[in-house]
């Protein structure tokens, strides 16, 4: 797959979780068990322990503030766009998937380049 069809696949992804979202909310998630998870079952391995990204065969997103809604997000966890492992609720429940949502909202993300002294000497 190209990485035009792979970026095409994930807008349009998104999109058709935008239209969902607004019939329904994330559910209400638990920061402290979303950063378990998050840990445990090594998301930070490649999506960063600040939620920064990274790099696997291509991008890993940055998940801090993630913008995708609550529908978006868990659809990518079941139903992988490309090279991201898939976690089925057999090992990650709907509740342990908006508990980990909630924490994403919590990362610092990237740092600015401005913010990192070394590169401003
Ligand atoms: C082995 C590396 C890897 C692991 C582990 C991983 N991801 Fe991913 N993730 C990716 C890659 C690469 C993508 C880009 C899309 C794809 O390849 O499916 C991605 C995409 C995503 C997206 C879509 C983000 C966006 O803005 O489009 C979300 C949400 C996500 N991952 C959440 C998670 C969570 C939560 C976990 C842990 C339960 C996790 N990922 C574990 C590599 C990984």
């Amino acid at each position: 797959m190209t990485g035009f069809t792979r970026i095409a696949i994930v807008v349009a992804a998104s999109l058709g979780a935008v239209a969902l979202a607004s019939a329904q909310d994330a559910p209400k998630g638990d920061t402290a068990n979303g950063k378990r998870i998050y840990l445990a079952d090594g998301c930070f391995t490649c999506h960063g322990r600040a939620g920064q990204g990274g790099a696997y065969n291509g991008p890993a997103p940055i998940l801090a503030h993630t913008a995708l809604p609550f529908d978006g997000f868990k659809n990518q966890l079941r139903n992988p766009a490309d090279d991201m492992p898939a976690f089925s609720t057999a090992v990650l429940s709907d509740q342990d998937v908006a508990d980990i949502y909630a924490f994403v909202q919590t990362l610092p993300g990237p740092t600015a380049a401005k913010d990192i002294a070394i590169l401003n000497n």
